[in-house]
């Protein structure tokens, strides 16, 4: 393998940060230092990342809007309930095509519902993704 293919791939993991969060009563809680990118002593944050832990059914993907904004949408194509995939701005299903934007609106069917939210607190560092209310 080449050099320029295996930064290729090192560019392309390094794009998404999946990480398991910690599951604790009615939720789950995450580091928002988890978005920092850490470029030298630019302030760069990444504009989501995933959570998946064994605990959900599928991943949560949280997009950051600002400090103190963000949306946590459950990765389940609300067409036929395949696991979506995290692209930039959108997520989109690669069963049948589906797409939805980073706050959840489906944007191109078949899916005709917005994906399932979660309200999402900031206390301090930390944000906590309610996973009683959607
Ligand atoms: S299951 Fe996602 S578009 Fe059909």
């Amino acid at each position: 393998m080449s050099a320029a293919a295996v930064s290729q791939i090192l560019s392309s993991c390094s794009a998404t940060l999946y990480i398991t969060g910690n599951l604790v009563k009615d939720g789950l809680v995450i580091n928002k230092d988890e978005f920092k990118l850490n470029k030298k002593d630019k302030n760069d944050y990444r504009s989501f990342i995933i959570v998946r832990n064994e605990a959900l059914q599928y991943p949560i993907c949280i997009y950051r809007f600002g400090e103190t904004e963000y949306t946590a949408l459950w990765m389940s194509c609300t067409h036929q309930g395949t696991e979506l995939q995290a692209s930039g701005q959108y997520l989109q299903c690669t069963a049948h095509g589906s797409e939805f934007n980073n706050r959840g609106i489906a944007t191109s069917g078949p899916a005709d519902r917005n994906l399932r939210t979660f309200p999402v607190s900031v206390d301090n560092n930390e944000l906590f993704i309610d996973l009683r209310k959607s």
